[in-house]
């Protein structure tokens, strides 16, 4: 796809990896949709577009609250009319050891990391471009079984909560096989972003498993940019030693 005044929708574009997809599909002449919760954030990013000469606007959204994701699309299809491009990507981190302090974590995890696309994704079906569109789902490493840093040890519930994405998501691509629309699953492994400073993590930037957060949107970038006919359906990258 040329991204070129596509629409392009990303969840959770305020911060971390989000944002520097959000400035890049900018750059490349998209009209960026920023969404997340924290509006002086979404204002920050939308005008660093805008200075950049890209096209951005931001809705404040807790994808949580489905009352809150049918007004947000109900209002940005008034204005778009159809959506090129839907990144899954809003998304929170957790760990059996928070967990022990506050239990709640555990549902917070299914309600931002599922739930919250899974509405997203419902509301927004009806709206893609029919004769191109793509659904893009962020997970992680951590709902890919077979590889070292799939085994979620120390982030069960998180782990979860992104094996429960990849189960949406396979049906969801099964489902639109025979339309125009690719939906491809990213498995990315650690990458610095806000994500561990979020979740009140000690050490949360800088650490030497980190990828750099413009190598894992460059990846995005490449996936949606493919011809109509070639379908990345699943990537899976991780820092290499
Ligand atoms: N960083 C990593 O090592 C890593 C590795 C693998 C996968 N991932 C995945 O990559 C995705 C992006 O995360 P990131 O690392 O860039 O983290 P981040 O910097 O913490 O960004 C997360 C974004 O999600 C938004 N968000 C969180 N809860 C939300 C809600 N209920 N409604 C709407 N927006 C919400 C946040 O904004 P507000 O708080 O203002 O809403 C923020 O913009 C996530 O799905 C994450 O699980 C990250």
């Amino acid at each position: 796809m040329n991204l070129k005044d596509k629409v392009v929708l990303i969840t959770g574009s305020n911060q971390g990896l989000g944002k520097v997809l959000a400035k890049k599909v900018a750059k490349d002449g998209a009209k960026v949709i920023l969404l997340a919760r924290r509006e002086n954030l979404l204002k920050e990013v939308k005008d660093e577009i805008t200075k950049d000469g890209g096209l951005a606007e931001y809705f404040v959204c807790d994808i949580r609250d489905s009352k809150q994701v049918t007004k947000t699309v109900n209002n940005l299809i008034h204005k778009y009319k159809k959506i090129d491009v839907l990144v899954n990507n809003a998304g929170v981190w957790t760990d059996d050891e928070s967990e022990k302090r506050k239990p709640e974590l555990r549902k917070n995890a299914f309600d931002t990391n599922v739930f919250g696309h899974v509405q997203v994704t419902e509301e927004i079906l009806p709206y893609l471009n029919k004769d191109e569109s793509i659904i893009f789902n962020t997970i992680s490493t951590a709902g890919v079984p077979d590889i070292p840093s799939g085994n979620n040890l120390m982030w069960k519930s998180y782990g979860a909560s992104k094996w429960g994405m990849v189960g949406y998501t396979q049906a969801l691509r099964e489902s639109l096989r025979d339309t125009n629309t690719k939906v491809i699953q990213y498995f990315p492994g650690g990458f610095e972003s806000n994500l561990y400073e979020n979740a009140g993590r000690e050490n949360p930037h800088n650490q030497p498993w980190m990828m750099k957060t413009v190598d894992v949107a460059d990846i995005i970038i490449f996936a949606l940019t493919r011809p109509k006919d070639v379908y990345m359906e699943k990537i899976v990258v991780s820092k290499k030693k």
